[in-house]
């Protein structure tokens, strides 16, 4: 302990564990000058957090260890150390979009302060803020939304030599996309023919969105897509990605999961020289003569930014984060939870229709069938498409777990107490990194046997069994004659480790929005196209009709994001 205090390192831990040494009683104001360790629990896992102090200030803040996730806590992790340190204080505000690792980092610098004998409540104090300031900006293409369908169309109008900005109200980039499994589907690419022999053609493709969408789809808007899919692989393939072909239906990945997606795209944004401001919201787009010409928005201190631009392009999402709007909507939505960011709110559905934009679809709202209720996680449907089952109270299937989600959730509702059991093993986690990261944040623990499942699911250990073991017959047999799963039968649930939750249907998509045709320009409700707009991506509608197909949305930011970028550059010349 001396040997330490002599070195003047502290070391500790939240929770009043100290390991080096306490507070030592300095005078009040002042601190014992030295280097203090502390750690709180962020998003996935504990959040390690070297503070250094001098007698009266933090000299310095280092994040030691952590494990969050890359393209969100890692935003958080990188900013918040110098903002601090530049602030000398932790009543700064966090990172929205990445609350929880901000809290973990200003929760540890706190307790840091307090084992150095600080009077915490003068570092507490939020810093003055700076005065707002009217800003004049103009670009050539301005976006709305830094998620997937913003960022493509952004490397896109970059790569076609236009000077680009993006706006993004929230602290970090990713939108929806960002929370999504990063899986999206294709159809005609080589990688794609050659996994399914000649199976899934475009026409089976076309065929299976529309179908899905109880066929409300704009049939043109789904052809123009899933023709051109094959394209989107070569698309991120020039932009230095690597797309890879999945387990299941025809779907690919970039890194596995869709973060890599969005990180890799706004890399790409950032190195063509692409802008982005964020904490900044559009508010109003502005028109001349019937053209848009840029957008009028706000900062956090409440600045205005006016951004004249020659061509506008709405890649703001959608509205499955304003819970009063979906129920407004589709009252049987009432008391639903939501896996949407916070910032899909219909910011640029309103706008658009401010200025005369017709919208379609808007009652359209889809629950996933597999939300984690307490934490509002969404388990991804490639659970069930890589050989994981739905399990009631009574400790039996239901249902096909492979088919359209509106179906899955529908049965999910009808069983007891409104809710499903999901099952899947330890193989099927080890071959999924959007899985694997379910584990690592704490959500799902590992059972051994099914008797220890039967025990966390309260049922009858010989009826959930017996249930595995008929399932298990069925993959043997590749066909389910009971619900006639439309599963690929890759894999058994005859070995454990298991891994079991409680899930139930929450708000995953908004299918309505902004009307656009292929060309993603935004169409009036007088039935023109209204020059010098864009929108791609969920604040639009049409594509998805009535139910959106598992793998369909990330094809549709990423094709007609790029879309928008090509098409608003090509209007500008
Ligand atoms: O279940 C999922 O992985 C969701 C995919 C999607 O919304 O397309």
């Amino acid at each position: 302990m001396k040997k330490f205090l002599l070195l003047g390192i502290v070391v500790g831990l939240v929770f009043g564990l100290v390991l080096g040494c306490g507070s030592t009683g300095s005078a009040a104001g002042a601190m014992t000058p030295g280097t203090y360790l502390a750690e709180q629990r962020g998003y996935v896992d504990q959040i390690k957090v070297e503070t250094v102090v001098d007698g009266s200030k933090i000299v310095s803040v280092r994040v030691v260890e952590n494990h969050e996730t890359n393209g969100i806590g890692s935003f958080a992790i990188q900013w918040l150390p110098e903002r601090i340190v530049e602030a000398q204080s932790v009543g700064i505000d966090i990172v929205s979009g990445a609350s929880f690792s901000s809290r973990a980092i200003l929760g540890s610098v706190t307790d840091a302060l307090r084992q150095a004998g600080a009077d915490v409540d003068k570092f507490s104090r939020p810093p003055p803020k700076p005065r707002a300031r009217d800003q004049e900006i103009s670009v050539d293409v301005i976006i709305v939304g830094a998620g997937g369908a913003g960022l493509s169309a952004g490397v896109e109008s970059m790569v076609k030599g236009k000077d680009t900005l993006i706006i993004e109200k929230m602290d970090i980039p990713g939108g929806n996309t960002i929370r999504s499994s990063g899986a999206f589907n294709v159809a005609g690419s080589p990688e794609q023919v050659a996994a399914h022999r000649g199976r899934y053609s475009i026409e089976d493709f076309i065929t299976y969105t529309m179908e899905g969408g109880h066929n409300l789809n704009n049939r043109e808007l789904v052809t123009h897509m899933i023709q051109n899919s094959a394209g989107v692989v070569d698309w991120l393939k020039a932009q230095g990605m690597n797309p890879k072909i999945g387990e299941t239906y025809q779907s690919y990945t970039v890194d596995g999961e869709a973060k890599g997606l969005i990180l890799d795209l706004l890399h790409r944004y950032e190195t063509l020289g692409g802008k982005i401001m964020y904490g900044v919201r559009g508010t109003d787009i502005a028109t001349s003569g019937g053209r848009a010409t840029g957008i009028v928005g706000v900062d956090k201190l409440g600045g205005k930014i006016t951004i004249r631009a020659k061509a506008v392009i709405l890649a703001s999402g959608g509205f499955g984060g304003d819970l009063e709007m979906c129920a407004r909507l589709d009252p049987q939505l009432e008391g639903f939870v939501t896996d949407n960011s916070l910032g899909a709110t219909g910011d640029g559905i309103k706008m658009a229709e401010a200025i005369g934009a017709a919208t379609v679809d808007m009652e359209q709202i889809q629950s996933h069938p597999t939300i984690h209720q307490a934490s509002s996680t969404m388990l991804t449907e490639g659970i069930r498409g890589s050989g994981g089952i739905l399990i009631n109270t009574a400790g039996k299937r239901f249902t096909n777990e492979n088919t359209y989600r509106d179906v899955v959730s529908a049965a999910i509702l009808r069983q007891d107490q409104a809710k499903a059991c999901i099952l899947y093993n330890k193989e099927l986690m080890d071959n999924n990194p959007n899985v694997q990261g379910y584990y690592e944040q704490g959500l799902v623990t590992p059972y051994e046997t099914l008797d220890d499942v039967a025990r966390y699911m309260n049922v009858d250990p010989g009826v959930l069994k017996q249930t595995v073991a008929t399932w298990n017959t069925y993959v043997a047999n590749k066909n389910d004659p009971e619900f006639n799963s439309s599963f690929s039968w890759i894999r058994d649930l005859s070995q454990g480790p298991y891994f079991a939750l409680w899930v139930a249907p929450g708000i995953h998509h908004t299918m309505g929005g902004v009307k656009i045709n292929v060309r993603t320009e935004v169409i009036s409700t007088g039935g023109s196209v209204i020059p010098g707009l864009f929108a791609c991506g969920e604040v639009t509608g049409g594509v998805h009709g009535g139910n959106r197909v598992g793998g369909n949305a990330i094809l549709d930011i990423l094709l007609y994001g790029r879309t928008a970028g090509e098409n608003a550059a090509a209007y500008i010349r």
